[in-house]
């Protein structure tokens, strides 16, 4: 008999020790003399179960963790035996926090091993690329934008919009690019995709491409993701064998094929003009708009431009058609959303579930509060540019719509939880020293702005003529909300405002006690 294990290579795992893990059981398997194959997946996402082992049993996968290298032994012992052991979790599919989910885009990670093409197919994969070769360029476009597909990068423009744009630009040459620059705090779902699911983003920019007309892309990884660019060439380059890739896409008339970039570490190269300036090689800059990149984007041919999960999120609306995806959500925030729980929180990790879920039941009941056993006072949400929100405002469902009501956005669904030990003038003046030392310098009110945001919140924070130093504040912020060029300046004030507006007491009083008092 040979024992089947799944245990996570993404990279949140190998944090964890998962690479010591695989090993220490393997060396105790060779002791026992045991067969054992050790199938390399991505993370379920749940990570402070990481690392998490998985058997195969006749009755599905059991869930073991979090596992450390010196419980191998007894664990590979009890899984000769009846399986019992303090770390087991059950079934892994019925693990309450996993079960609760809605996995559209994330339905393989964790399940399948990244890098076998078989696998994914097995699972599911490339029947979406199959329909929208069959439907045709037209049909596709007009099933994404059926499907209510928003991006999924920050913005939320709806994707098919404009892959239409694209569709109906006339040009030689057009392009498919992927934002994985993924730089918001408290975010790693594009990350896990790349790491536990690469194929599904591949299918989805070929199908974007057969959409639009393009033959070649790129997707921009940033540095950081050392795991992700390798997983990723080594899916393309399985993808291209199998002639997936290249002349010919799935004996098609159609001819695409894709490349890794690596960013070089800037924030505002995750902006979609700065990124096509980086990926030609030069220093990231934002451009003014028009023209679009749909218009003229990379080497100033029309581009389509997504982020990691808006692509990855295609396949199965192809796969299941426009209604199937539509079917979950709220108002115009369509389909699911992968959200990811980060910071101080007992249960962080990524959870996909319908739009409409509300904040608090995120924070409180998924995320079970925070991992310091202190109470929430504050999360961020919609990373570094996202506004800070009280309890108050936790009724608030995760929806484009309601979350811009309440001047905060959602953005590539981080949220990021404070205890009641956090300073939120010292975060809002995080968020202006953040915008200065990102900023790319092409307009003032970003550039000059931010620094002089500093100076003022100091100003506030040491007690020196708060009033009028707070009405400055004000009147700085609606200046770099209205006179950025993106969203970097323009959004800087979100963060900094509802600190203002939400934690009033905290730019008025003496600093609140450390956590260590
Ligand atoms: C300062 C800044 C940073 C951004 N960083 C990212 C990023 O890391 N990843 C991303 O997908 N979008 C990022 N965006 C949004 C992109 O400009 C763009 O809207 C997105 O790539 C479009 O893809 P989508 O429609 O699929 O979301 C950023 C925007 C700004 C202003
Ligand atoms: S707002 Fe800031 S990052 Fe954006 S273009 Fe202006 S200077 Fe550059």
């Amino acid at each position: 008999m040979t024992l089947r294990l799944f245990i996570p290579i993404d990279a949140g795992a190998l944090a964890v020790g998962a690479e010591e893990v695989a090993a220490a059981v393997g060396v105790a398997a060779a002791r026992r003399k045991v067969a054992v194959e050790i199938v390399r997946t991505g993370s379920r996402g749940l990570y402070w179960l990481e690392p998490l082992v998985e058997v195969e049993t006749p009755a599905g996968r059991v869930a073991y963790g979090p596992v450390t290298p010196s419980d191998t032994e007894a664990l590979l012992g009890a899984l000769l035996a009846d399986g019992a052991h303090k770390l087991r979790l059950g079934p892994t599919e019925e693990i309450p926090w996993l079960k609760r989910q809605t996995r559209l885009t994330f339905a393989r990670c964790g399940v399948v091993d990244p890098r076998s093409l078989a696998d994914y197919r097995a699972h599911g994969g490339y029947k979406g690329l199959e329909r929208a070769l069959s439907a045709g360029p037209e049909a596709v476009a007009e099933e994404v934008v059926q499907s209510g597909l928003r991006g999924r990068g920050g913005a939320g423009f709806p994707t098919g919009i404009k892959w239409r744009t694209v569709a109906q630009t006339r040009a030689p040459q057009k392009y498919v690019v992927c934002n994985a620059d993924e730089g918001d705090s408290g975010t790693f779902a594009d990350r896990m995709i790349m790491e536990g699911d690469p194929f599904v983003l591949i299918e989805g920019m070929t199908i974007a491409a057969i959409a639009v007309g393009a033959t070649k892309g790129y997707v921009y990884i940033r540095s950081e993701y050392p795991h992700s660019v390798a997983t990723m060439e080594a899916a393309i380059a399985a993808a291209r064998r199998e002639g997936l890739l290249g002349k010919g896409v799935a004996d098609s008339a159609y001819t695409f094929d894709v490349e890794v970039r690596v960013g070089a570490g800037a924030y505002v190269c995750g902006e979609e003009t700065s990124l096509l300036d980086s990926l030609e090689g030069k220093r990231g800059l934002v451009r003014a708009k028009p023209p679009l990149p749909a218009h003229k984007g990379l080497f100033g041919c029309p581009t389509v431009i997504n982020n990691v999960l808006s692509f990855a999120s295609v396949p199965i609306v192809m796969d299941k058609g426009a209604a199937f995806y539509r079917d979950f959500g709220m108002g115009k925030s369509r389909g699911t959303m992968p959200i990811q729980l980060a910071g101080n929180i007992k249960h962080g990790g990524l959870f996909e579930t319908a739009f409409g879920i509300t904040l608090g039941e995120l924070v409180d009941d998924i995320g079970g509060g925070t991992r310091s056993g202190r109470p929430v006072r504050a999360v961020q949400v919609g990373g570094p540019l996202g506004a800070y929100f009280p309890r108050a405002l936790f009724d608030t469902p995760f929806d484009y719509e309601a979350f811009a009501a309440r001047d905060g956005l959602i953005g590539h669904g981080g949220i990021v939880v404070f205890d009641d030990t956090v300073d939120m003038a010292k975060q809002a003046r995080f968020a202006m020293e953040f915008c200065a030392i990102e900023s790319c310098g092409k307009c003032t009110p970003c550039r000059v702005g931010s620094t002089r945001g500093m100076e003022v919140i100091d100003r506030i924070i040491s007690g020196e003529n708060r009033p009028a130093n707070i009405t400055l504040l004000e009147d700085l912020c609606h200046t770099l909300k209205f006179g950025s060029l993106c969203a970097l300046g323009g959004f800087t004030p979100y963060p900094v405002m509802s600190a203002l507006t939400h934690f009033p007491e905290d730019f008025a009083a003496p600093p609140r006690l450390q956590a260590a008092e």
